[in-house]
């Protein structure tokens, strides 16, 4: 199994589209590695696996701590882990922290939200050889109303100006989250690095999706979102059944006892 490498992210560019998972765990990092191209661990597992309100609660060592255990996982994909909010606010604690993040996980690379803001950070973390994924348009880590963006022309100029900048300050690939689909064709068309969209058309160079909102684990379905599998209702039937068999004194039978 060939690993995955930055330098083959690049080159889909305008060819082959990225394929990109957002999970948490093992089990679904060994599913997802088989298919995807890159795996983020990221911050929305502050809501989708410890019931947090936004993603500004997640702090560094939980970031780690699931960012460790995915990378143990995966064998093939580009592993990236997303720096968690206020843990970027100057060049120094952005490296220390993506140092940290790093060393610790043994990552590929991390995520950092924001465009021009956060630029001079970019470059610093790329140029002390920090490998760097950008995140424009929907912000979670700044925003917490969900909210489609680019509809107004100054917001549209704002993002593909931001877009640019990560491009230019040397992030290998940027996420483009829940922007109207001709910024999204615009981005993609204009600057040197692949798109990964996440409600943001198919006019990108890749897609994302939280895995447990594509499997039908969460009640979390925006339109971008499409449900691959309903497996909640399947973990609800199961632990139904379960029940039923331990009241009933049908489990454990003879099959599941040592004699
Ligand atoms: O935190 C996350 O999972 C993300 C993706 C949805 C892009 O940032």
């Amino acid at each position: 199994m060939q690993k995955i490498t930055i330098k083959k992210i690049l080159k889909k560019k305008n060819k082959t589209p990225i394929v990109c998972l957002s999970l948490y765990s093992k089990t679904m990092a060994e599913v997802a590695d088989k298919y995807c191209d890159i795996i983020l661990v990221g911050d929305s597992l502050g809501m989708v696996l410890h019931g947090m309100k936004t993603t500004k609660e997640v702090n560094l060592d939980t970031m780690i701590l699931h960012g460790k255990t995915v990378k143990k996982s995966v064998k093939k994909s580009l592993v990236v882990v997303d720096m968690p909010y206020k843990t970027y606010t100057s060049e120094l604690s952005a490296y220390k922290n993506a140092k940290k993040i790093i060393n610790k996980t043994k990552c590929d690379a991390v995520k950092l939200e924001g465009g021009k803001k956060i630029i001079n950070i970019i470059k610093f973390l790329v140029k002390k050889g920090v490998p760097v994924m950008g995140h424009v348009g929907l912000l979670p880590q700044s925003s917490t109303k969900f909210k489609l963006k680019g509809k107004s022309s100054n917001q549209k100029r704002e993002i593909f100006e931001d877009a640019k900048a990560v491009s230019n300050a040397g992030a290998f690939a940027i996420v483009v989250e829940c922007v109207v689909e001709s910024l999204a064709q615009k981005i993609t068309k204009n600057i040197g690095i692949p798109t990964i969209g996440i409600g943001a058309s198919k006019y990108c160079d890749g897609q994302i999706l939280v895995i447990d909102d594509m499997l039908g684990l969460t009640n979390f379905v925006p339109r971008f979102v499409k449900i691959y599998s309903n497996l909640k209702n399947i973990a609800d039937e199961s632990v139904k059944n379960y029940t039923q068999d331990v009241k009933k004194r049908r489990f454990p039978s003879s099959e599941n006892v040592y004699s």
